[in-house]
């Protein structure tokens, strides 16, 4: 067989040569990590499904970013998660009272850390509502423009806190232009929108659904976030939310939906995120505590397999162990 001119293995004999040809790389830079808020300061608690990921209050959380930053993790995504004995309203209006959780939270990191970090807040409506959806029920039904008012408030009551970018995650019809028209309104033009631009419908969710308490009370969340067959539908959903000043586009979940993520890096200028969501996390951390797998390679091949389907930044409840580990 000497006559083989081409051969791939030349370029994988040793794993600096790997190395120096790999074409996707991951890069601190590009991480965002996820943190669910508690009101009570100094609260911390495990999250069942989700081994060594906590929910914290802002003096915890405050600690826990210090140390995060040292790894290389500059931006956050904060979800605030009120507690059982806090009211909830028909329509989430607790989201952007004047004590709200994630505006607190905000406050308090940029005041600490400035522009050392970048400090991204979850708009939406589900963590607030009494019925645990993303929108003001109607006639039994999630109604799209009546819950437009009340993303648009929780997103400049964020931004007019401090934060870098708003990352509104309902799935409701409009809701970037409504937040964008209320952020420019607010005095607040230079605040991005990072929207979930393509978010299905998911069972990858549930561990996320205890950790922030946000489950719905009835039915499910198929009438407003994306159709799992569909690959279509998600340029569709993109070009959207880039009509209505999306700066940044998303895909969720991630490994489910790397087709889709390639699609979207191919169809639009905007940075392209992608979320490995709770259940992909926790499937990796349940079958690697089993010895199942092993955690450090199946990390590391999902979050290369982000990069390499055109992921530009990737939100990672992996993000520290992989850093902590030196796993880059
Ligand atoms: C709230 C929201 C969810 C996630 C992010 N924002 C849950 C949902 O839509 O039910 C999921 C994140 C994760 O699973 O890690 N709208
Ligand atoms: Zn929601």
């Amino acid at each position: 067989m000497a006559d083989l001119l081409v051969r791939p293995r030349r370029l994988r004999f040793n794993p600096v040569v790997r190395d120096l040809v790999a074409e996707a790389r991951l890069d601190a830079r590009a991480f965002v990590m996820p943190h669910f808020v508690l009101r009570n300061p100094v609260a911390a608690e495990e999250i069942d499904a989700m081994p060594e990921i906590r929910r914290e209050g802002i003096d915890r959380l405050s600690a826990t970013v210090e140390a995060d930053l040292k790894l290389g993790i500059r931006a956050v995504l904060l979800f605030g998660v009120p507690g059982d004995d806090e009211p909830k309203h028909p329509d989430g209006r607790s989201s952007y009272a004047d004590d709200a959780i994630t505006p607190r939270a905000v406050a308090a990191l940029k005041k600490r850390f400035g522009n050392d970090l970048v400090v991204i807040t979850d708009v939406c409506l589900c963590a607030y509502t009494d019925t645990g959806h993303c929108g003001v029920i109607e006639h039994g039904r999630v109604a799209n423009d009546p819950s437009l008012e009340h993303l648009a408030r929780q997103a400049v009551a964020h931004a007019a806190a401090g934060a870098d970018i708003v990352a509104p995650s309902d799935m409701m019809d409009g809701r970037v232009l409504a937040i964008r028209q209320a952020l420019d309104g607010a005095g607040l033009v230079d605040t991005p929108i990072m929207s979930y631009s393509c978010k299905y419908s998911s069972g990858y969710y549930g561990p996320f659904r205890e950790a922030a308490h946000s489950a719905p009370q009835f039915g499910d969340r198929r009438s407003y976030q994306m159709d799992a067959r569909n690959r279509r539908e998600a340029l569709l959903e993109a070009e959207l939310d880039v009509e209505e000043g999306a700066d940044i586009l998303m895909v969720k979940p991630g490994l489910a939906y790397l087709d889709v993520l390639r699609d979207i890096k191919e169809n639009f200028t905007q940075p392209v995120a992608v979320y490995n969501v709770s259940g992909e996390y926790s499937m990796v951390k349940a079958a690697a505590a089993r010895g199942w797998i092993d955690e450090r390679t199946v990390t590391m091949e999902n979050l290369h397999a982000f990069r390499r389907a055109g992921a530009d930044i990737v939100i990672t409840y992996h993000a520290r162990k992989a850093l902590a580990e030196g796993w880059l």
